[in-house]
């Protein structure tokens, strides 16, 4: 019997008997426990922003939300973000974070992914708040003492607007003030945190900012722009990790960038005729198809990070970018790996008949996952899986998707590829981005209006179906 059928049924039996422990022993006779190796990471993922919003510092997602939702007529994508929505403080996590300890440790995580939101940090150009500083440093302290491990990301989308008026990643030189930031961050956590990402999914960045306009500065089909970005993205990375690799601690900790493979192909012919279909968007929209169906972006940053080339050519619309970094090759101790689905475009996003498609419309298909460990392990660095999840407001298609996605991981694993954790997206429910409060891809239900956190029934397998040892 499919392995979820069996997880089904085992957790109705949870409901219907109103038993909220099982016995990892009982899941294991039936076979449903799946061992990882041991110090195998077992996480939850979260940004600050998403979790928190902000409190002392402006961010370029907080004069997003100001000044361009009403904006929206320039983009062609739709509005930017659903019905104007604002991030407020969302899960409370300034507040909450270190009761929220006790959640993780009832998850049975042994780490915990979480960024430093660098507006509060340094809400004026040269300005760093000491309060924030000391929250952070308090926060991993408390990590540790119950044993989770922080892993800590610089930058998860968000910056400070000063940072976006001086023209933010699109200027190289501005690299600097980042890896500045970094540096001062890292001499003050680095004792704590022995897991650090550099950057959260450049391709995402550049894609959501300045071909969707999505993502702040909103920006639409400015194919350069987003190549500069993602460049200058890129090489941000690979300078804070010289950067902070120099400095005390730098030697013992593994530093990463995290990526989000985004790739997609065409409705297969074999299973319908909408393949054409699929094919003529693909040809038609060029080059915005060659962006995201094609995974442009995936191959560009791949090739960066396994060579320090970066060739990024469009032809179609005149965009040329060719640089070389030596310095890139080696600039990376794993690879986070940001990875959900492969889309599959027919007249529209969508699925086979076996296939179920999420609430952010891409479809549940884990043998993808198992894919792109095998893809990202070329680059010859330890993967950890930095963040796969799925929204479901139902919370129908949670269970069956933790298992069949973490069996694919530890196949993966059991196959040799290295791959050293796996962190769910996301802990509890929280603000996602340009669709706001719709998507629901917590483990833990958020009531926003008493902040009580409820475990979903659907979360129950990655409590229980993940033994160490
Ligand atoms: C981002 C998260 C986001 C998640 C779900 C990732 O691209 O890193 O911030 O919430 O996907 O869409």
């Amino acid at each position: 019997m499919h392995l979820f059928l069996l997880v089904a049924l085992l957790f109705n039996s949870i409901v219907l008997f109103g038993q909220s422990n099982v016995p990892q022993a009982i899941l294991a006779e039936n076979g449903l426990s799946l061992n990882f190796p041991a110090g195998f990471h077992k996480g939850v993922a979260i940004s600050a922003f998403q979790n928190g919003g902000e409190r002392y510092g402006l961010s370029n997602w907080g004069f997003f939300e100001e000044t361009f939702i009403h904006a929206n007529a320039k983009t062609m994508f739709g509005p930017a973000i659903k019905g104007g929505q604002k991030v407020g403080v969302a899960a409370d996590f300034w507040n909450r974070a270190f009761d929220d300890i006790q959640l993780l440790k009832e998850l049975g995580c042994n780490a915990f992914r979480f960024s430093v939101e660098w507006a509060e940090i340094e809400p004026e150009q040269g300005v760093f708040n000491e309060e924030v500083l000391a929250f952070y440093e308090q926060f991993c302290k408390e990590l540790i003492r119950n044993d989770i491990i922080p892993m800590v990301t610089l930058h998860h989308f968000t910056h400070p607007q000063w940072f976006e008026d001086l023209g933010g990643w699109t200027n190289a030189e501005n690299n600097l003030l980042f890896v500045n930031f970094a540096i001062r961050v890292f001499d003050r956590l680095s004792e704590y945190v022995p897991f650090w990402c550099t950057i959260n999914e450049p391709t995402v960045v550049a894609a959501c900012g300045y071909v969707l306009g999505i993502h702040p500065p909103g920006k639409c089909l400015d194919f350069k722009t987003s190549g500069t970005v993602l460049y200058n993205l890129l090489n941000a990375h690979v300078q804070t990790y010289h950067a902070l690799k120099a400095r005390k601690n730098g030697a013992n900790v593994q530093i990463g960038i995290v990526h989000q493979m985004l790739q997609a192909e065409p409705f297969d012919p074999n299973y319908s005729s909408l393949y054409f279909v699929g094919k003529m968007r693909e040809l038609m929209g060029m080059p915005l198809a060659n962006f995201l169906n094609s995974s442009f972006a995936h191959d560009v940053t791949k090739e960066f990070l396994r060579s320090g080339s970066f060739e990024y050519h469009m032809p179609l619309v005149g965009v040329h970018i060719s640089e070389y970094n030596a310095n890139a090759v080696d600039s990376y101790d794993f690879v986070g790996l940001n990875f959900y689905s492969k889309v599959i475009f027919g007249p529209g996003p969508t699925c086979y008949n076996h296939q179920y498609m999420t609430d952010m419309d891409y479809p549940a298909r884990s043998e993808t996952i198992y894919d792109a460990i095998v893809e990202m392990s070329e680059l010859g660095k330890p993967i950890y899986v930095t963040e796969n999840g799925v929204a479901d407001k139902a919370d129908i298609r949670r269970a069956g998707f933790i298992v069949d996605y973490l069996a694919a991981v530890r196949r993966a694993v059991f196959d040799g590829y290295d791959v050293r954790g796996y962190y769910y997206w996301t802990f509890m429910d929280n603000f996602e981005w340009n669709d706001g409060y719709d998507m629901k891809f917590g483990l833990y239900y958020v009531d926003y209006k008493t902040q009580k956190r409820t475990l979903r029934n659907g979360a129950l397998p990655f409590k229980y179906l993940f033994t160490v040892g």
